[in-house]
């Protein structure tokens, strides 16, 4: 069958089969601009006696013919084949921006699995999704509406001025550790850290989020490359961590605890070099402190667990 598609000059031409719709589709509270002031012939031809649907473009073309601003970011998102209309109503809508459904209903249509374990962020739960994207693309990626980490650091602080951040703050992104979204782990990390202090039998994946980017020989190595942590060949990492011996100041070697990681390490950063914590095991009126003096050649330790202690790599 040929369609008989002619420039159509406005909705009179139309009204004449379709005014009812038009009567219904115009009572809804947000109307786009072309459609209210009868500019059918913006989008539609007419479709002579085939009563089929004619646009005069297809897809994201069709819109973008009068909405191709170039300070607006519609090109990445959703640019196939029915362009605009998963999310917006060419005509009208009872949400505002002719949206089909509000924000995040709209973004929940489709990525429903995103918020995926029940500990939820509540950046999402007070202001949903676009408390940090925007609907249709943006040139800093995943549709953010600023830098990630500007982004987290406009509702958190967890660095004083006087802290040095852990270098994962510097060369990674927040969102490398944590999900922005929702979690199965506290803190809504991406993998386990146990951040207790004895949290039983070492086992590596009780630090699997520290060992996706750091090597494991780092607490169970025994070459001198596998940390700096070390006096001579004894890898003090190996030592605390492990807790199968623990060196005593008389040199013995006796069955000691397991500890982890936040015994000593804050994972943001510290004013100790090393992201070393300055305090830990607090209590409601008092923490226990470590004071760590960096040398050339190793470290000196002060701190209520032991006795000063002082490791030199070379040994001795
Ligand atoms: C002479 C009557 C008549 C005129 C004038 C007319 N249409 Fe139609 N139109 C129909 C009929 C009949 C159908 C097929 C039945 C239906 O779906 O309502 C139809 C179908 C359509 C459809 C497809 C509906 C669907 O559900 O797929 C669109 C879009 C449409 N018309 C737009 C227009 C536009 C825009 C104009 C003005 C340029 C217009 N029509 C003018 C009678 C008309
Ligand atoms: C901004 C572009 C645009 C304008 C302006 C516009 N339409 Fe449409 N119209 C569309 C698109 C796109 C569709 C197809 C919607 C879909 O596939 O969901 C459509 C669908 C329709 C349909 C089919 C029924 C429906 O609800 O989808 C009718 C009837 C129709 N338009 C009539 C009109 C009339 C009459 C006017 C002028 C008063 C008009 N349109 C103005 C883009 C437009
Ligand atoms: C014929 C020109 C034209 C076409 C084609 C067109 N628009 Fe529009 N649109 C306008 C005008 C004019 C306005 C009102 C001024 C503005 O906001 O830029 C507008 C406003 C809008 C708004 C803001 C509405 C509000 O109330 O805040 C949205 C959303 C929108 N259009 C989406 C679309 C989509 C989606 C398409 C494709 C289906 C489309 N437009 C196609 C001309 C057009
Ligand atoms: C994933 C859903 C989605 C898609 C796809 C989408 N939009 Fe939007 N659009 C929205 C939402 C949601 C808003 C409201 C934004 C807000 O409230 O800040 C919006 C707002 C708008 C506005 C008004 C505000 C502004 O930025 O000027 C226009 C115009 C617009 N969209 C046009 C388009 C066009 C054109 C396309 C296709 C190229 C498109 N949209 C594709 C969801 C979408
Ligand atoms: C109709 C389905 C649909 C809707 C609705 C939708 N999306 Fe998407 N989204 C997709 C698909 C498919 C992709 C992957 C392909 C692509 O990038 O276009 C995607 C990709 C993304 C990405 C990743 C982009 C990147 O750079 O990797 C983000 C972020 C996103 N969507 C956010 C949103 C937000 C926010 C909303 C609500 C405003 C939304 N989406 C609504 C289907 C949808
Ligand atoms: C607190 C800020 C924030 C909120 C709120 C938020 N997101 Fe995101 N989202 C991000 C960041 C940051 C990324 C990029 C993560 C990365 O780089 O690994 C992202 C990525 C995404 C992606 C791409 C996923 C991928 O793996 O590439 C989708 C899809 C997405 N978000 C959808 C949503 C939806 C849907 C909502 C609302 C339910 C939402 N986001 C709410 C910050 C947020
Ligand atoms: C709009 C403000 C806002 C933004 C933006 C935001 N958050 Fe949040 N976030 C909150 C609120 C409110 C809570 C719950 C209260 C709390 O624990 O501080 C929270 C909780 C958290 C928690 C869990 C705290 C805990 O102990 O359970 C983490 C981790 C977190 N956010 C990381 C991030 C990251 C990473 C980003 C950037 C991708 C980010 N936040 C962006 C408001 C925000
Ligand atoms: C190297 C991984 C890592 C990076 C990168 C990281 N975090 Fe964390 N974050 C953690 C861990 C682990 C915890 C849990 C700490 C604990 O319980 O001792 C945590 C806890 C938090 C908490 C809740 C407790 C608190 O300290 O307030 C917030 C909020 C938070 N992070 C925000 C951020 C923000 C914002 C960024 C980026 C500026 C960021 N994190 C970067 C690993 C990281
Ligand atoms: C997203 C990647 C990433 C994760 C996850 C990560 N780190 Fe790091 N970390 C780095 C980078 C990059 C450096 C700089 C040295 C390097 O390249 O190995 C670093 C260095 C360090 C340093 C040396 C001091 C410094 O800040 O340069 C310590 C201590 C450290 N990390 C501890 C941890 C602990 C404890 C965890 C688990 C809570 C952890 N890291 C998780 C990326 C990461
Ligand atoms: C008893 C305190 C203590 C514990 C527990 C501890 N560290 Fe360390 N760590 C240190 C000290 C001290 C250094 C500085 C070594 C030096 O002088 O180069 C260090 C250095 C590091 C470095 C820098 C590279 C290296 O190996 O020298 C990383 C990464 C690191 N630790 C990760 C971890 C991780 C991951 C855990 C838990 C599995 C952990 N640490 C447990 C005290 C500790």
């Amino acid at each position: 069958m040929v369609v008989m598609a002619l420039p159509v000059s406005g909705a009179a031409e139309c009204s004449q089969c379709h005014g009812a719709w038009i009567d219904k589709v115009s009572s809804k509270s947000t109307l786009h601009t072309p459609f209210i002031s009868g500019e059918c012939s913006g989008c539609h031809l007419d479709h002579g006696d085939s009563g089929e649907l004619v646009l005069v473009l297809d897809g994201t073309d069709l819109c973008l013919k009068c909405h191709d601003n170039p300070d607006r970011e519609f090109r990445e998102h959703l640019s196939g084949e029915n362009g605009c209309l998963p999310c917006h109503d060419p005509h009208s809508s009872e949400e505002k921006n002719l949206t089909v459904k509000s924000f995040d209903e709209l973004c929940m249509l489709c990525h429903g699995k995103i918020v995926k374990a029940s500990y939820v962020h509540q950046a999402i739960t007070y202001n949903g999704c676009q408390e940090c994207h925007t609907p249709h693309g943006s040139a800093l990626g995943k549709m953010l509406k600023e830098e990630s980490d500007q982004i987290c650091s406009g509702c958190h602080s967890i660095l004083s001025e006087e802290e040095r951040p852990h270098s994962a703050l510097l060369k990674r992104s927040c969102a490398s550790c944590h999900d922005p979204h929702s979690s199965t782990q506290y803190s809504l990390l991406k993998q386990e850290y146990r951040s207790d202090l004895y949290p039983g039998p070492y086992e590596e994946e009780k630090y699997s989020l520290c060992f996706s980017c750091h090597d494991s020989f780092l607490v169970t190595g025994k070459d001198l490359s596998d940390t700096g942590f070390r006096n001579g060949s004894v890898n003090l990492h190996t030592v605390h961590v492990l807790g199968k011996v623990r060196f005593t100041g008389e040199g013995l070697t006796v069955k000691g605890k397991s500890r982890s990681c936040a015994n000593c390490h804050d994972p943001h950063g510290s004013v100790q070099a090393f992201s070393l914590k300055r305090y830990f095991e607090c209590t409601e009126t008092m923490c226990r402190t470590i004071t760590f003096f960096p040398e050339p050649d190793g470290g000196r330790c002060l701190t209520a667990c032991h006795e000063r202690a002082s490791y030199t790599r070379q040994g001795g």
